[in-house]
C-alpha cells in the first residue's frame, strides 16, 4: 500500500530503540487489514520525552508505543491516564484523540493472554516475579490482582520493597518481598530481570531448586538458558515473544478500532524473531 495524504502515523519511542520487533508485527498488520497506518521507530532521548509527546499533538500522530526508559517516566505528560495504566504505574500505549492525549497499559493483559495461550491459568496461584524495574510493574499488577498470592525478589532489595509497597497500595492485595530459597513453594515463577539477554548471563535463580510440577516463564522474548534448564527440570516454560505479541495486539485494536490479525502479527514476530 502507498504512503498517502491520508497516511496514519504510529510508532514507538524508546531509547534505545533499534532491537525492537513492534514495527514487523504491527505493519504486517495494518497492510493485512487493508489499513492505511504506518508503525515507525523512534529514538527519543531522555530529555527530549516531552517534546517527542507534544510532536503527538504537532504532527497529528494516532498514536505511540513506549519502551524503555519512557514507560513511567511519561505519566505528567499526558491529558489522562486510565485506571489500569495509573495502577502499574506505567504506559506503554499512547492514544491521541483530536490533540487529547490518554495513557493506556496493555502488556499485563499482554502476559495473561499469552499464558492463557498456552493453557496457563494464573487465578489461584503462587507467584513469584525475580525482578523490580519496569518489566515487572505491569505484570506485578497483574498477578497481584489474580494469582493467589504474589512474591517479589529483587537484587537491589529495597526496589523490591518499593514495587511491592507500591503494587500493594493500588491494588489493595498483600505483596511481600522474598529471598530465593523456597523456589519450590511456587507455582509460577516469572523472570523480570535483564539476565539472559546475553547468553553468558548468569542465570537469574538457581534452578537445581525447581520442582516439575512448576511453570516457569522468561519476559526476555526468546529461548533462554533459564528455560532450558527449567524445561530440563520437568517445568512448563513460556519465553515472553507471547507477551510482546498480545500487547501490541491489544496497542493495535486501540488505535484502529479493528480487531487485530493475531496469527498475521505471530507469523510476522516469529519470522524475525531469533
Ligand atoms: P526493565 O525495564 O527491563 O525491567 P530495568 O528497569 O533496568 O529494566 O530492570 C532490570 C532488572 O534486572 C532489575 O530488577 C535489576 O536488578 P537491580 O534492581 O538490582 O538492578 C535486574 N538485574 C539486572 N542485572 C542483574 C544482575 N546482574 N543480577 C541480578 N539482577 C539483575
Amino acid at each position: 500500500m502507498q504512503i498517502s495524504g491520508k497516511t496514519k502515523i504510529t510508532g514507538i519511542f524508546g531509547w534505545p530503540v533499534e532491537h525492537t520487533l513492534s514495527p514487523y508485527m504491527q505493519n504486517a498488520a495494518f497492510s493485512h487489514c487493508g489499513l492505511d497506518y504506518r508503525y515507525l521507530p523512534f529514538l527519543v532521548s531522555p530529555d527530549r520525552l516531552s517534546n517527542a509527546i507534544e510532536a503527538i499533538r504537532s504532527l497529528n500522530m494516532c498514536g505511540v508505543n513506549l519502551t524503555i526508559p519512557h514507560k513511567e517516566a511519561s505519566l505528567p505528560f499526558l491529558d489522562s491516564v486510565d485506571e489500569e495504566a495509573l495502577a502499574i504505574g506505567a504506559v506503554n500505549t499512547i492514544i491521541n484523540t483530536k490533540g487529547r492525549l490518554t495513557g493506556h497499559n496493555t502488556d499485563g493483559r499482554g502476559f495473561a493472554t499469552a499464558l492463557q495461550e498456552q493453557g496457563i491459568t494464573l487465578e489461584g496461584c503462587k507467584a513469584l516475579i525475580v525482578g523490580a524495574g519496569g518489566a515487572s510493574r505491569a505484570v506485578g499488577h497483574y498477578l497481584s490482582r489474580n494469582a493467589k498470592s504474589l512474591h517479589i525478589y529483587n537484587r537491589t532489595h529495597e526496589k523490591a520493597v518499593a514495587l511491592a509497597s507500591f503494587l500493594s497500595r493500588t491494588t489493595g492485595n498483600a505483596i511481600v518481598v522474598k529471598d530465593l530459597s523456597f523456589l519450590s513453594d511456587y507455582d509460577i515463577i516469572i523472570n523480570a530481570t535483564s539476565l539472559g539477554l546475553k547468553d553468558d548471563d548468569p542465570l537469574p535463580l538457581d534452578t537445581d531448586l525447581l520442582s516439575p510440577f512448576q511453570i516457569v516463564c522468561d519476559l526476555i522474548y526468546r529461548q533462554t538458558t533459564l528455560l532450558m534448564k527449567a524445561q530440563q527440570k520437568g517445568c512448563r516454560t513460556a519465553n515472553g515473544l507471547g507477551m510482546l505479541l498480545w500487547q501490541g495486539a491489544y496497542a493495535f485494536e486501540l488505535w484502529t478500532g479493528t480487531r487485530p490479525p493475531v496469527d498475521v502479527m505471530r507469523t510476522a514476530l516469529l519470522s524475525i524473531a531469533k
